[in-house]
């Protein structure tokens, strides 16, 4: 079995010294612990450089959680991959459902965003995901489908090996309402199953397809424990530290039993 991967979507909380703070107890907290889980913190970006400095003495990775879909220039307030990879983040989340919602992000835009972020070396973790109507009326697998279509088999192998996926049902964000495991491990063979059909086995198999929806520490360790979840994007409960341990634990507790 692959290791996990378990990465914390801050969204726009935090003052810079809570920031920091978190930081430094996410960092101690996984001190003593010899992790086989990749453990992605994405802050917002005025404590991008905070987090990186602090992940040197730690064992965490540091990612965005946005980006320009322009390269550079007279965009005001645009923060481009360049920026982002000089900050020190190696991982960006792109196609969030609050982005998409809120800021009426397109297909094309998030295209360009991902070809952005590759070209930086910087590796996007892509949000794809049905909305409550969809699945009433049975549409979400569909819908994922269209979503992969349109954003992400376009791209070379070599280059849809670099991404991974956060399924993210947007019924399940900051609801508290999480998926069943069955309905996540489902959709999760579903997508692998078409990342198959696009490329092949190989890449279907090392694809990480990370589950995301008001998971937290009591429901994580029968989430990731399906075949095919291969982690969290924890939003929430990424801002205690002491809860996102607990999930990153119960990451290691599936890694160990299989
Ligand atoms: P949540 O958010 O864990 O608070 O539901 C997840 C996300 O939006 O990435």
């Amino acid at each position: 079995m692959k290791n996990k991967i378990v990465a914390g979507n801050w969204k726009m909380n935090t003052s810079f010294s809570e920031a920091e703070d978190l930081l430094v107890a996410i960092a101690e907290g996984i001190n003593d612990m010899i992790l086989e889980t990749d453990i992605i913190v994405c802050p917002p970006f005025p404590y991008l450089e905070m987090a990186a400095d602090v992940s040197e003495e730690s064992g965490f990775l540091v990612g965005a959680q946005n980006v320009s879909s322009e390269k550079a220039g007279a965009y005001t307030g645009e923060i481009s991959a360049t920026m982002l990879k000089s900050a020190g983040a190696d991982f960006c989340i792109v196609g969030h459902s609050e982005r998409r919602i809120h800021f009426n992000e397109s297909d094309e835009m998030l295209i360009k965003k991902v070809n952005n972020l590759l070209d930086e070396d910087i590796i996007p973790i892509f949000c794809i995901g049905e909305q409550l109507a969809e699945r009433e009326s049975n549409k979400q697998f569909q819908v994922v489908e269209n979503q992969l279509n349109n954003t992400l088999f376009h791209l070379p192998e070599s280059d849809f090996e670099r991404i991974i996926i956060a399924y993210e049902p947007v019924w399940a964000i900051g609801t508290g309402k999480t998926a069943t495991p069955q309905q996540a491990q489902e959709m999760h063979a579903h997508i692998r199953k078409l990342i198959e059909e696009k490329y092949n086995l190989k890449t279907a198999y090392s694809t990480y397809i990370l589950y995301g929806g008001s998971c937290n520490s009591k429901n994580a360790l029968e989430l990731f424990a399906c075949q095919d979840v291969d982690g969290g994007l924890i939003g929430g409960a990424s801002l205690k530290a002491e809860e996102f341990i607990e999930i990153i634990n119960a990451a290691e507790t599936c890694i160990k039993n299989n």
